[in-house]
């Protein structure tokens, strides 16, 4: 297509897939300095998903996502023009998941890319999507987050270990006559300044000088939990405030606020912060862990499945992460 003309874009379906293997806090346990009081506490988080390395990984994961929120969408992958996998933890540099993906639910020779952006990688990868469908070059999209954190994880580090699991959510997402239809505000924001504060190195002269006295093992995410967390409260009540501001809503017209799962306790802050009442901003980290990319498309998913939003309703996405990245998409369902 070349002509560009006005149109909304329709979110026709959502998937999910997580691994079977669940790894409790009393696992954790034995194998780290740890305890389940001080994980819930600290986190919220008792029970976490992980991948096992000879079958699964963020192929998989991402593929399952996409081929539920294609049956969904009642859709096959050769309808779509375009798929973007949002991950930091793809099993190959080259190719792409995202070409893999492709070529594995025969949508070849739709264009495909994965797109870094850690946390963010599923608000990014919609956002991204929703742009070029309205740019009039894409028909349909398929949009993917995943990663599987407990491939780039020291388990002899407790302070990051605990909070890490494996999820991929994704949607599809066509193009739609009515420009006010789907995704009614979005933004994407991102300040490298504080890369050093959660970041995978692959080689040791990427690692900033005062974080050397760390052991250092390549290949594993390092992070400043303390900043991060102080990044994360403030930006996530911003960022949610942000699009309220934006769209004029107020969070009475909001069905749901679908928030990266990163830990209970920034979640819990923000909301209060902003006066959202529980209902309204789900949590699932009790289950899942903090999943990365993959967690608000596995919260969205799991919301419409079980119909705590629809047609009609108004769902706020919103995530932030390494980079530091921090995004927003607001869509009207
Ligand atoms: O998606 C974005 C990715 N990242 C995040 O969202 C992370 C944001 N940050 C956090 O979630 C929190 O900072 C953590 C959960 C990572 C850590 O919680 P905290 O309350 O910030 O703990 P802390 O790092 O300030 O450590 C407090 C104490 C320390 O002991 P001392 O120095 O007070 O004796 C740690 O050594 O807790 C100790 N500690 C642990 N104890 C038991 C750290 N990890 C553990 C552990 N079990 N797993």
């Amino acid at each position: 297509m070349s002509a560009v003309s006005p149109c909304g874009v329709r979110l026709a379906g959502t998937g999910s897939a997580v691994p079977p293997r669940v790894l409790h806090n009393r696992d954790l346990e034995r194998m780290m300095d740890t305890t389940d009081e001080w994980i819930t506490q600290r986190t919220g988080i008792r029970e976490r998903r992980i991948c096992d390395p000879r079958t699964e990984g963020t192929f998989t994961l991402g593929r399952d996502a996409l081929a539920r929120a294609l049956d969904e969408a009642g859709m096959k992958g050769s309808d779509l023009d375009l798929i973007i996998c949002g991950t930091c933890t793809p099993e190959m540099a080259c190719p792409s998941n995202a070409c893999r993906i492709a070529a594995a639910l025969d949508a070849t020779p739709a264009a495909a890319f994965d797109l870094t952006a850690a946390c963010c990688g599923f608000v990014y990868s919609l956002n991204v999507g929703e742009s070029l469908i309205r740019s009039g070059r894409f028909r349909s999209v398929g949009v993917i987050g995943v990663d599987a954190m407990s491939t780039a994880i020291d388990y002899d580090d407790r302070s990051v270990s605990i909070l890490f699991g494996d999820a991929a959510g994704a949607a599809v997402l066509v193009r739609d006559d009515d420009p006010g239809k789907g995704c009614i505000y979005q933004r994407m924001h991102a300040d490298g300044r504080g890369w050093a504060s959660l970041y995978i190195p692959r080689r040791e002269q990427e690692v900033p000088a005062d974080d050397r006295e760390n052991p250092i093992r390549l290949g594993c995410l390092r992070m400043n939990g303390r900043e991060v967390f102080k990044f994360a409260v403030n930006r996530f009540r911003e960022t949610v405030e942000d699009a309220l501001a934006g769209t004029g809503l107020s969070v009475d017209d909001v069905a749901q606020f679908v928030c990266h799962q990163s830990n209970l306790r920034i979640i819990e802050a923000a909301r209060e912060r902003i006066g959202i009442p529980s209902e309204k901003m789900p949590v699932n980290i009790d289950r899942f862990g903090n999943s990365s990319a993959g967690s608000a498309g596995l919260l969205l998913d799991q919301l419409r499945k079980d119909g705590k939003c629809g047609a009609g309703d108004t769902v706020v996405v919103v995530a932030f992460g390494g980079g530091m990245t921090w995004a927003s998409s607001v869509w009207r369902l």
